[in-house]
C-alpha cells in the first residue's frame, strides 16, 4: 500500500480503529501500524478481528470484538478498552452498516443498527474520550461519513440520516472539544470495493453499475484511498484541520 509517511511517524502513539475487521477500517489500522502506532482494533466478528490484528505490523495491537449499539453501551465499553491501553492519541471510528429501504417500509429496529453502529456509537465515544486523561492533548478524533451524507437516492434515508448527523455532530463536537486541544473531523467517502460495497450492488445489473461508477470521476475507490486519508485526519500533519468534512470520493459530488 502507498505509504508517504515515515515507517516510524507514529512511533509511541496509540489509535482505536472501529470497523476493523473489514474494507476500510481494516484497510486504516493496517496503515497506522505501518507507521509504527499501537493499534487497538474494533468488529464484532472475532475471526476477522483477529485475521486484521496478524496482518498488521509491529508489536502490541490488541483485539477488542464487540457490537457497538448504543451511545451509554459504547461509552462504558470504551471506558474498559482505556483501562487497558491507557489516553488515546485518536480513533478511527469506521464501524457502520448499510440499508437500502424505501422510507415506508424502515422498522424502529433498523433504524436502531444503521443509528446505533454509526451515530449512537459516535456519541458514546465523544463521551468516554471527555474524560479526564482519555486522550492525549493533540488527539484526533475522525468518524466516518458518505458522500450519501449530502446527496439522495432512493432507498438511503436512514443511512442518509445517520451520515448527516456525522457531519453536524462533528462540526460542534469541533468546538467543545478544542478546549481539551483535541480535533474532530469526518470523511465523506465515495463508493469504496468492500463487503459493504458488494452487497450494496450485487443486486444490481452490470449496466446499472457501470454508470455508478461512471458516476464518479475516477471509478470507485479502494479502502487505501480513505485509508491515506484518515491516516492524515489522524496525524498530527492535521494539526491545524479541526471541524471539517473531508471528501473523499472519485469526483463523485463535483457533478
Ligand atoms: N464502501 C463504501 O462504498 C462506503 C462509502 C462511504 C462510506 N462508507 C462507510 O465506511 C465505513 C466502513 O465501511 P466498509 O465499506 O469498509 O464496510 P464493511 O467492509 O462492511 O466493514 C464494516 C465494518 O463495520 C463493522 N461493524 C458494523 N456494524 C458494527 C457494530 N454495530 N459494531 C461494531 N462494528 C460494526 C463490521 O464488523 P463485522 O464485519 O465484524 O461485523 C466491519 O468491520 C462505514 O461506516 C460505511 O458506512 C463506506
Amino acid at each position: 500500500m502507498l505509504n508517504i509517511f515515515k515507517s516510524d511517524a507514529l512511533q509511541g502513539r496509540t489509535y482505536l480503529v472501529t470497523g476493523a475487521s473489514s474494507g476500510i477500517g481494516k484497510a486504516t489500522a493496517v496503515l497506522l501500524s505501518e507507521c509504527g502506532a499501537r493499534v487497538l482494533i474494533n468488529g464484532r466478528d472475532e475471526s476477522r478481528l483477529n485475521e486484521t490484528l496478524a496482518q498488521l505490523s509491529g508489536a502490541g495491537h490488541l483485539a477488542f470484538a464487540a457490537p457497538l449499539e448504543t451511545s451509554d453501551q459504547t461509552n462504558d465499553w470504551l471506558k474498559s478498552v482505556l483501562d487497558t491501553s491507557g489516553p488515546l492519541d485518536g480513533v478511527f471510528h469506521c464501524a457502520g452498516i448499510e440499508l437500502i429501504r424505501p422510507a415506508r417500509m424502515i422498522k424502529q429496529a433498523q433504524l436502531n443498527d444503521v443509528l446505533g453502529s454509526s451515530l449512537f456509537a459516535a456519541f458514546g465515544i465523544a463521551r468516554a474520550l471527555s474524560s479526564k486523561n482519555a486522550m492525549v492533548d493533540g488527539g484526533s478524533l475522525v468518524f466516518m461519513s458518505s458522500v450519501a451524507g449530502s446527496t439522495g437516492q432512493v432507498g438511503m434515508s436512514a443511512y442518509s440520516a445517520a451520515k448527516a448527523a456525522i457531519d453536524g455532530m462533528v462540526r460542534s463536537l469541533a468546538c467543545e472539544l478544542s478546549a481539551k486541544k483535541i480535533r474532530v473531523n469526518s470523511i465523506a467517502a465515495g463508493a469504496v470495493h468492500t463487503a459493504m460495497h458488494d452487497r450494496l450492488t450485487k443486486g444490481s445489473g452490470d449496466d446499472a453499475t457501470t454508470a455508478y461508477e461512471q458516476s464518479h470521476l475516477l471509478g470507485f475507490g479502494e479502502p487505501q484511498d480513505v485509508a491515506q486519508a484518515a491516516l492524515y485526519l489522524l496525524s498530527p500533519a492535521s494539526s491545524w484541520v479541526t471541524g471539517t468534512t473531508m471528501v473523499v470520493d472519485g469526483g463523485y459530488m463535483v457533478r
